[in-house]
């Protein structure tokens, strides 16, 4: 579904790449975190994804298409859907089934199947009894489940989430978090760009980024037992992960993510 090939980018030829010769392929339908620290390159990358930014070296596929490739731009973009973090910034009207509605309507779908859409997507995000609402009345959590409901729309194979959930608390994440488990039992392809390690308990595989250079691709559980790599990388894994894990491993029924002592201890003590 997405193929990157010794992708290299650099925003000045002065400075060292933000991307620094990366190669990996996600299969269609998977889900994928990327972490690292400020600075590793993650943006940089899900923009080359999107085909925001064209690669200084190598080849970027999405769905085949290379994003060098200026005929497949608009295709590209319909593919690869994006949402950023703040959802404030991503909606645009004052109503939100019309928010829901500017994406298709750029992409000239007829005035009845955008209604059709609408339901459809409020009904993904479970947001249906919000469709008249004014998003700006909603929780952080609420806006940016209409942010991704306007991307849903455009009926994307691909997701890319960066940062989605950073400026929500702990319950808007949640919610955000349970909407991209949905998308992704949809057989949406998930990239989900993070930096709280629990949120990457949920996606199959894990890239790791540091200095531009994709370090780690293994699945959580694998990436975890790297925890002095993982600290030196500046990635830390909080404890109640640490012990989540250990608690796994040693055989316990723990479903992640796990977000707080009080998660687990309802897991442990039903
Ligand atoms: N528009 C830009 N112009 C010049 N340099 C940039 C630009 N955007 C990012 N960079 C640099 O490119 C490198 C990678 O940045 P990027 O934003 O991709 O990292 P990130 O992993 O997303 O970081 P964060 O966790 O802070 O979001 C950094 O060294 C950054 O300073
Ligand atoms: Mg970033």
């Amino acid at each position: 579904m997405i193929t990157c090939k010794n992708l290299s980018f650099s925003y000045d030829e002065e400075q060292d790449p933000a991307i620094d010769d990366v190669s990996f392929t996600i299969e269609k339908g998977s889900f994928v975190a990327v972490i690292g620290h400020n600075g590793s390159g993650k943006s940089t990358l899900a923009r080359l994804i999107n085909a925001l930014y064209l690669p200084s070296q190598g080849d970027v596929l999405v769905a085949g298409m290379n994003t060098k490739d200026p005929d497949k731009l608009l295709s590209i973009r319909k593919t690869a859907g994006m949402v950023f973090q703040n959802p404030d910034n991503q909606l645009v009207a004052t109503i939100v089934e019309e928010d829901i509605a500017f994406g298709p309507e750029n992409l000239g779908i007829p005035r009845e199947e955008i209604g059709e859409r609408i339901e459809k997507v409020l009904s993904i995000v479970g947001m249906e009894e919000y469709r008249h609402r004014p998003p700006h009345m909603l929780s952080g959590g609420q806006k940016q489940r209409i942010a991704i409901a306007g991307i849903l729309a455009m009926e994307p194979e691909i997701i890319i989430f960066d940062e989605s959930t950073s400026m929500l608390d702990p319950s808007g994440r949640k919610e955000v978090l349970e909407t991209i488990k949905t998308l992704h039992e949809k057989g949406i392809t998930i990239v989900l760009i993070t930096h709280f390690m629990e949120e990457v308990l949920q996606a199959e595989r894990v890239l790791v980024m540091e200095q531009g250079k994709l370090v780690l691709d293994n699945t959580p559980a694998e990436i975890f037992t790297h925890m002095e790599l993982l600290k030196s990388y500046d990635l830390k894994v909080p404890e109640i992960i640490e012990l989540a894990m250990e608690l796994k491993k040693a055989g316990r029924d723990i479903e992640f993510p796990v977000f707080t002592e009080e998660d687990l201890v309802r897991q442990l003590c039903p």
